[in-house]
């Protein structure tokens, strides 16, 4: 049967922020399509992302927990990698996950439009199928989700064989010898960990002289800190002004950012992972008279574009680049064009690295807070002193949270330590219903738990920290 041409709402891209607007839009009885031109759903986080990324942190934290830990604990191992399987179980993972989103979207009675989707005027997709038919669809509302792609940079050509961007990273051939990594952004640490889990020497380039900007500087010390007894070795205030290429590996020219002479650093690869940018490559946008800012980004009004029907979210608009920003702006503004009242609340958007130790956080930053002149109280918490984490030889790390000094609501929590990606929303709950810092503390948590330190921190906020 002939797919129907006119719909109440197209979403070009089927990532985070697409499919979740086509699952909500089925949901409320609106007709949806999405047109996606990959040949698998879920856009950048399923297939070159979230998953495939965390499917080699899971199994190279294990490789590594097998070679340093296990003996300790008492279990003799001699592991051994087996790097083709390993990458195998990272690809069916991946595989189930984005056949689940074709579930859904059967559940759901999404059509899939499987193509390139291009504004061609108010309320008209143009789609260019992989065969190069064209055909021409109507729709009341276009939301466009097409997301992001790695940021290039001047003198550094990503080849994807000896130098690499983050989907190149996720599909290296062998262990390298040694990796350079430009960039100690949430990317180039989770996969520089992975590589040197596995085996590789790995040095982190950075322009900016602490690594990963936007996180609690006390917590980015420590994190650096403990990157650094795995092996991880920092070159901090300083950049990449070229690189040349043979087969062997990579010849990179680097130079400290306050001036002064320049080194060379030789690699097997090199991965650049320097931040994103937005997506609109041949999108239509001057069609309806939408203009990208100067990075690229869509500006929006709770996720409507200046164009009437025409909508936008995601990695393609401006806020964090997290698949999870993606959802919930899908959910709201699908809501808001079905007549709801839709709502993101982007004071309260986690971020977590999933390396070792993990590090979570959510709200303001004490770096934030003074910079607002906002009076503040600190509770923290050592993991060294939580039971749980103690029994697990999993000691590193702290929970802190900040308060406002009079009122005690609760103002951000900065987490690092064992599973703190998992208790982190702990905090986001507290946080959206307006709690103080008290109410956590006053909350009775699980003995023994990890979960312990964040009521624990809570405590500490007036000073009343107990457990040992
Ligand atoms: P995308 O997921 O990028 O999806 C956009 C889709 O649109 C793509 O499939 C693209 O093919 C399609 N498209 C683009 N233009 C067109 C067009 N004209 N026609 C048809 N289709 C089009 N975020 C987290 O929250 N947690 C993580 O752990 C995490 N890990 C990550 C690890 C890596 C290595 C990377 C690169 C990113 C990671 N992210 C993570 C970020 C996350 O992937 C993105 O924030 C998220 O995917 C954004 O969703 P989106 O729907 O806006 O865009
Ligand atoms: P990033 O913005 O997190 O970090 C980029 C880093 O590169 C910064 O520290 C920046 O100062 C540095 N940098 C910029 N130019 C440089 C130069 N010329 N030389 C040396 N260093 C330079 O970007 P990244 O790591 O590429 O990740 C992109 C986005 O993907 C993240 O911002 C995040 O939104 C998303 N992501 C999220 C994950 C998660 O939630 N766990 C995992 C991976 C990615």
């Amino acid at each position: 049967m002939a797919e129907p041409t006119s719909y109440d709402v197209i979403i070009i891209g089927g990532g985070p922020g697409g499919y979740n607007a086509a699952i909500r839009a089925g949901q409320l009885g609106l007709k949806a399509a999405v047109v996606e031109k990959r040949v698998t759903l879920g856009g950048t986080c399923l297939n070159v992302g979230c998953m495939p990324s965390k499917a080699l942190l899971h199994a190279s934290e294990l490789f590594a927990a097998a070679n340093t830990e296990f003996a300790h604990l008492g279990i003799e191992v001699a592991p051994k990698l087996n790097l083709v399987q390993m990458m195998k179980q990272k690809a069916e993972s991946v595989t189930a996950l984005t056949k689940g989103i074709e579930f859904l979207f059967k559940k759901n009675k999404v059509t899939w439009i499987k193509g390139a989707g291009r504004i061609a005027g108010a309320g008209k997709v143009e789609v260019t199928a992989e065969d190069g038919q064209v055909a021409t669809l109507e729709a009341k509302n276009i939301v466009i989700a097409t997301g992001s792609e790695p940021a290039g940079l001047p003198g550094v050509a990503v080849d994807q064989q000896r130098i690499v961007d983050s989907t190149g990273a996720l599909s290296l051939p062998e262990v390298p010898k040694s990796l350079v990594v430009i960039g100690a952004g949430i990317i180039g640490l989770e996969l520089g960990s992975v590589w040197r889990r596995l085996g590789a020497k790995v040095t982190v380039v950075e322009f900016l002289d602490r690594i990963s900007p936007g996180m609690d500087a006390e917590v980015a010390k420590t994190f650096q800190r403990e990157l650094t007894k795995q092996g991880m070795e920092f070159k901090l205030g300083a950049k990449v002004t070229g690189a040349a290429t043979s087969k062997k590996g990579v010849s990179l020219t680097v130079e400290p950012v306050a001036g002064g002479a320049a080194e060379t650093l030789e690699a097997d690869y090199v991965l650049l992972a320097i931040g994103r940018r937005p997506y609109t490559e041949n999108l239509g946008l001057d069609t309806v008279g939408i203009t990208p800012d100067k990075r690229g980004f869509i500006e929006t009004d709770h996720w409507r574009t200046s164009a009437p029907g025409v909508w936008a979210i995601g990695d393609v608009t401006l806020g964090p680049m997290l698949a999870h920003k993606a959802e919930e702006e899908a959910v709201a503004c699908i809501e808001t064009l079905a007549g709801k009242a839709g709502h993101v609340n982007y004071g309260i958007i986690p971020s977590v690295v999933y390396t070792t130790p993990e590090v979570a956080w959510v709200g303001k930053t004490e770096e934030e807070l003074k910079a607002e002149g906002r009076a503040y109280k600190v509770g923290k918490f050592p993991f060294l002193a939580n039971s749980r984490a103690k029994i697990n030889h999993e000691t590193e790390g702290f929970a802190k949270v900040l308060a406002d000094a009079t009122t005690d609501e609760i103002l951000g929590a900065h987490l690092i330590g064992p599973s703190v990606s998992e208790m982190i929303g702990e905090y986001c709950v507290a946080m959206e219903f307006r709690a103080a810092s008290e109410d956590v503390a006053r909350t009775c948590h699980p003995h023994p738990t990890r979960s312990e330190a964040l009521r624990q921190a809570a405590m500490g906020v007036e000073g009343w920290t107990m457990q040992a």
